[in-house]
């Protein structure tokens, strides 16, 4: 039998345009195998050129790959995942690598690393991202895993990533769930920057009167600038999209209620564990979630409004605007989103290297931007950066859009159109960069109601107020 030198399990879409990627790459052969095998036999009919070797059984699929065997699961995150893992451990080897490709959650990923580690066999967590295109043509892929596996792995899916400027779109991100962390908190920014652009039509939209094909162009236009971006690039080809059957814009045929896979929501719900502010991303999130509410949505329709709809006296001023402050709420999606990186290496022991996430997020996955080189660059001068937003480009980008930000953000305001990640970032660079933030009156409540102590700004120690209206009497607290 011929034998493969990586394997794919899991024969849907991604899972068979993986395939056909990897058997394109020179020096490749791929083991196939899905749980039923009519998939298998449509793969191979289809695509004879690949020369895939097809197992029946995960006997046959672990004959057929070369030692250590190597293997990538596509199939749907949860417990299909663990029913493959557990068929693969029973008929690989100490030594071998399973490899799972799906969306999972870091923490299940972590657990079934120590679980199968303990049979010898190597696990690693991938994220891949660039949907069905990407796993065909070069995806940006974020291992996990150990230092071992990615010895064999590691030249596996070099070949089959995305290239940018001449680079391979892939690094070991770090160990155990740290791939699946970085593929959770890039899902989180997807989020973000879709919202982000989304709010920006409906502000165009609504503010000029424009039509979504005249949008579609002005998107078209932006994406020859520094916005330029695969999302700026497929918003332009959604816009533009007539509706066969209506004749209308497909946008508006659409039904405005957006769904999700929830890697989102675990961004959000990750990150309030660690402590961090991802509030774009989270207002994204909310975003989708208040979509979906019809009934409530039906119930509140007739709320009072502003009396005064939108006026834009110089729609293209407007729009410059509006572009503006999509480029500062975008550096504040990604200052959020590498924050939480940060602190999850930090909880989870993980090195990672935020410059070469920055490096492998530029082509292939569905974030990729001409910006995420200035990421690379302001991680790179100065790789204790505290925010990314502190970083002098990024500095540079706010001072040129903060203006523009402040009056879109106010503008949409007092016209009542919700623009919950626009508003939302702006208050959280606010927030940032003040000088003093009124979380002081948070303490005095708190020690207030429940004596939960404050420090005070001109000496040590830990205190509490004996509140007694006009007069303050304090005591140091001993908290030993
Ligand atoms: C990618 C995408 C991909 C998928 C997500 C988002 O990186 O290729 O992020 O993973 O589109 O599952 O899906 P939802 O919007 O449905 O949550």
């Amino acid at each position: 039998m011929t034998q493969a030198n990586i394997g794919v399990v899991g024969l849907a879409v991604m899972g068979s345009n993986l395939a056909r990627n990897l058997a394109s790459r020179e020096g490749n052969t791929v083991a196939i195998f899905n749980r039923s095998y009519e998939k298998t036999q449509t793969l191979l009919d289809a695509h004879p050129e690949a020369e895939f070797v097809a197992a029946k059984d995960y006997a046959e699929f672990a004959a057929s790959l070369s030692k250590p065997r190597t293997a990538i699961i596509m199939v749907q995150a949860g417990k299909g995942t663990d029913a493959v893992i557990d068929a693969l451990t029973e008929v690989f080897e100490p030594g071998d690598i399973i490899v799972d490709g799906g969306n999972a959650l870091f923490t299940d990923t972590i657990r079934r690393e120590k679980a199968v580690r303990e049979t010898g066999i190597n696990f690693v967590g991938a994220g891949i991202s660039g949907g069905e295109e990407g796993a065909l043509n070069g995806p940006s892929i974020m291992p996990g895993g150990s230092d071992e596996s990615w010895v064999t792995l590691g030249p596996i899916l070099k070949s089959i990533a995305a290239v940018a400027e001449g680079e391979p779109c892939v690094t070991h991100v770090g160990h155990d769930g740290a791939g699946h962390f970085v593929k959770m908190i890039h899902n989180g920014i997807e989020y973000a920057d879709m919202q982000l652009i989304a709010e920006a039509y409906d502000l165009i939209r609504r503010g000029t009167g424009k039509t979504p094909a005249e949008i579609s162009a002005i998107f078209s236009e932006w994406n020859e600038g520094e916005l330029e971006s695969y999302l700026i690039e497929i918003t332009a080809e959604v816009l533009k999209q007539v509706d066969a059957e209506t004749g209308k814009p497909l946008v508006d045929v659409i039904l405005d209620q957006a769904g999700s896979k929830g890697t989102g929501v675990w961004t959000v719900q990750t990150s309030l564990d660690l402590g961090i502010p991802v509030s774009g991303i989270a207002e994204a999130v909310f975003a989708r979630s208040l979509s979906s509410k019809p009934a409530q949505r039906a119930a509140a329709s007739s709320l009072p409004g502003p009396s005064e709809t939108i006026s834009v006296a110089d729609p293209d001023a407007f729009i410059e605007n509006v572009r503006l402050a999509l480029y500062a709420s975008k550096v504040i999606a990604y200052s959020q989103g590498f924050d939480a990186i940060v602190a999850g290496a930090e909880q989870y022991g993980w090195d990672i290297k935020k410059g070469e996430i920055a490096k492998i997020w530029r082509g292939g996955c569905i974030i990729r931007a001409r910006f995420l080189n200035r990421i690379t660059e302001a991680y790179a001068e100065n790789p204790g950066l505290v925010a990314l937003v502190t970083a002098p480009f990024f500095v540079d980008v706010m001072a040129r859009a903060q203006d523009a930000w402040r009056s879109v953000v106010s503008d949409a305001a007092k016209a009542g159109i919700p623009a919950p990640a626009f508003s939302s970032s702006l208050a959280y660079y606010d927030g940032l960069r003040a000088d003093r933030l009124p979380a002081a009156l948070v303490q005095g409540q708190r020690d207030f109601f429940g004596a939960h102590t404050y420090k005070r700004t001109d000496k040590d120690g830990t205190f509490h107020t004996l509140w007694s209206g006009d007069r303050t009497e304090i005591e140091a607290v001993d908290t030993h």
